[in-house]
């Protein structure tokens, strides 16, 4: 597992929770924050953002990612999502699939709520034989 030092975990989790207060879900009334570290060591934040059409809605980890892409950074190191509690939040599925593109298995994953952290673990706990980007990188196509 990835070291992360006390002072970025304590960062991810302001940063989580304070993104986690600008949450757009008056559908499921269920608010979710995120903070993702890059390899720079800047945090990036976002919330879910729902939509009356519900299908178009998204989660926090996406607009958390989406503002490191925009602010220039390449790699997550370590993401903070945090929900309402008492359920322990995990990413959901496509939200792994998107973490995986930007962190490899020792991505860390933290879990929270507005009473602390509660639970660790790594992309490659979660997202297991995954498909990423390396997949991408070779000649694959199949001769014509
Ligand atoms: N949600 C997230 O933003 N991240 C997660 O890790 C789990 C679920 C959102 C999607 C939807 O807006 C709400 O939580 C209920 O599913």
């Amino acid at each position: 597992m990835q070291f992360l030092a006390s002072e970025d975990l304590q960062r991810l989790l302001t940063a989580s929770l304070a993104a986690r207060r600008h949450s757009h879900s008056p559908y499921s009334r269920y608010a979710v924050g995120a903070a993702v570290l890059d390899e720079q060591g800047v945090v990036h934040a976002g919330c879910n953002i729902e939509n009356a059409a519900f299908p178009q809605g998204w989660c926090a980890e996406a607009t958390a990612l989406g503002a490191m892409v925009m602010a220039g950074g390449k790699r997550a190191m370590a993401v903070l999502v945090s929900g309402p509690g008492p359920d322990i939040i995990t990413p959901c599925g496509g939200c792994r699939q998107k973490l995986r593109e930007f962190g490899d298995d020792n991505l860390l994953v933290i879990a929270a709520d507005p009473s602390g952290v509660k639970q660790t673990w790594t992309l490659g706990d979660l997202l297991p034989a995954s498909f990423g980007p390396s997949h991408m990188t070779h000649n694959h196509r199949e001769p014509a």
